[in-house]
C-alpha cells in the first residue's frame, strides 16, 4: 500500500507522480487497480456529483459518506480526504474532530485542507502530533472563491507570490507531508517545489510540481462544457456515453433489443426472437447488475 513516506521517496527519487480524485466505489476501484497512488476525496464531489454552485455547500456528513465509498473501493492507494469548508476553519478541537471522522469513520489515510497562516499551521502542528497526516493546499483555494473574487490564478504579483512561497515553508515545518498548489503561474509552482523538501502536487501550477492532480471526471471528459485550460482530456465519455444510450434506446424502440443472447429461456436453450419466458428462480439468482 502507497503511504505517507512513499509520497516522500517519490520526491527524493525524482519520481513524478500522480493523484486524482475519486468520489465513489466504482472509480476507485478502477483507479487503485490502474496503479494511481495517491486518491483524494476532493470537496469538488460537491459540484461534480452533487450539483452544488461551489464547495462551499459540502458538508462533512456528505464527504465521510463518499469517503466510506472510495475506501470500499481501495486497496493500494493512499487515501486522503478533504476537510469541507467549515469543518476546521472554527477552532482546533474542531478540526481535530472532522479529520478524526475522516480516519475512522471514512477509512481515509490522510486529510487535505486549504490555506496558510497560523490557523492552518497550528491545525497541521495538532493533527501531525496526533498521528494523522495533513496534505496542505495553497494558491487558488476553492473555499475561499468569494475572498479571492472568483477562481482566479493566485501569486501573479510579488507579493502573493512571496505570501505562498512563505506559507509553504509554514506549512512543511508544521509537519505537512505534502502540497497541493492550484492555480498559480508555473515559475511560481517551480520555485514553491524547488524550496520544499515535501513533494508539491500541482493542478493548473506548471510542470514543475513533483506530482500532478486531476478531477477523474475532467480527464476523462465526463463533464458537460468547457474545460478550464489546466485540463488535459484523455477521453471523451460524455459523448460516448450520450451516443451509447442513443443507441440503447432506439433499440429498444426498434425491438432489437433485447435479443435471444439477452434473454432467459425455463429449458435453458436460448429462446426464439420472440419475448422471453419468466426466469427460473435459479437464473434470476444469477443475474448480476454492474461489475462483480
Ligand atoms: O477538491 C478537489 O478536487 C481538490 C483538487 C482539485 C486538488 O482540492
Amino acid at each position: 500500500m502507497t503511504t505517507v513516506l512513499d509520497v516522500q521517496r517519490f520526491k527524493d527519487e525524482h519520481r513524478r507522480f500522480a493523484m486524482v480524485t475519486a468520489y465513489d466505489y466504482l472509480s476507485a476501484r478502477i483507479l487503485d487497480e490502474a496503479g494511481i497512488p495517491i486518491l483524494l476525496v476532493g470537496d469538488s464531489l460537491g459540484m461534480v456529483m452533487l450539483g452544488y454552485p461551489t464547495t462551499l455547500q459540502v458538508t462533512l456528513d456528505e464527504m465521510i459518506h463518499h469517503s466510506k465509498a472510495v475506501a470500499r473501493g481501495s486497496r493500494q492507494a493512499l487515501l486522503v480526504g478533504d476537510l469541507p469548508f467549515m469543518s476546521y476553519q472554527a477552532s482546533i478541537e474542531q478540526a481535530i474532530t472532522s479529520a478524526g471522522r475522516f480516519l475512522q469513520e471514512g477509512g481515509m489515510h490522510a486529510v487535505k485542507l486549504e490555506g496558510g497562516g497560523p490557523h492552518a499551521v497550528e491545525i497541521t502542528r495538532r493533527l501531525t502530533e496526533l498521528g494523522i497526516p495533513v496534505m496542505s493546499h495553497l494558491g487558488l483555494t476553492p473555499q475561499s472563491i468569494h475572498q479571492m473574487g472568483g477562481f482566479k490564478v493566485q501569486g501573479k504579483s510579488q507579493a502573493q507570490a512571496a505570501r505562498i512561497l512563505a506559507d509553504a515553508k509554514e506549512l512543511e515545518e508544521a509537519g505537512a507531508f505534502s502540497l497541493v498548489l492550484e492555480g498559480v503561474p508555473s515559475e511560481l509552482g517551480t520555485r514553491v517545489t524547488q524550496a520544499l523538501h515535501i513533494p508539491t502536487i500541482g493542478i493548473g501550477a506548471g510542470a514543475g510540481t513533483d506530482g500532478q492532480v486531476l478531477v477523474y471526471h475532467d480527464l476523462l471528459g465526463l463533464t458537460t462544457g468547457k474545460a478550464p485550460k489546466f485540463v488535459k482530456r484523455y477521453a471523451n465519455l460524455a459523448e460516448d456515453i450520450g451516443n451509447a444510450v442513443q443507441r440503447f434506446a432506439r433499440d429498444v424502440a426498434s425491438g432489437e433489443f433485447p435479443g435471444p443472447e439477452n434473454s432467459y429461456s425455463a429449458n435453458g436453450a436460448a429462446p426464439a426472437k420472440s419475448p422471453a419466458a419468466p426466469a427460473s428462480i435459479e437464473e434470476r439468482q444469477e443475474v448480476k447488475y454492474g461489475a462483480g
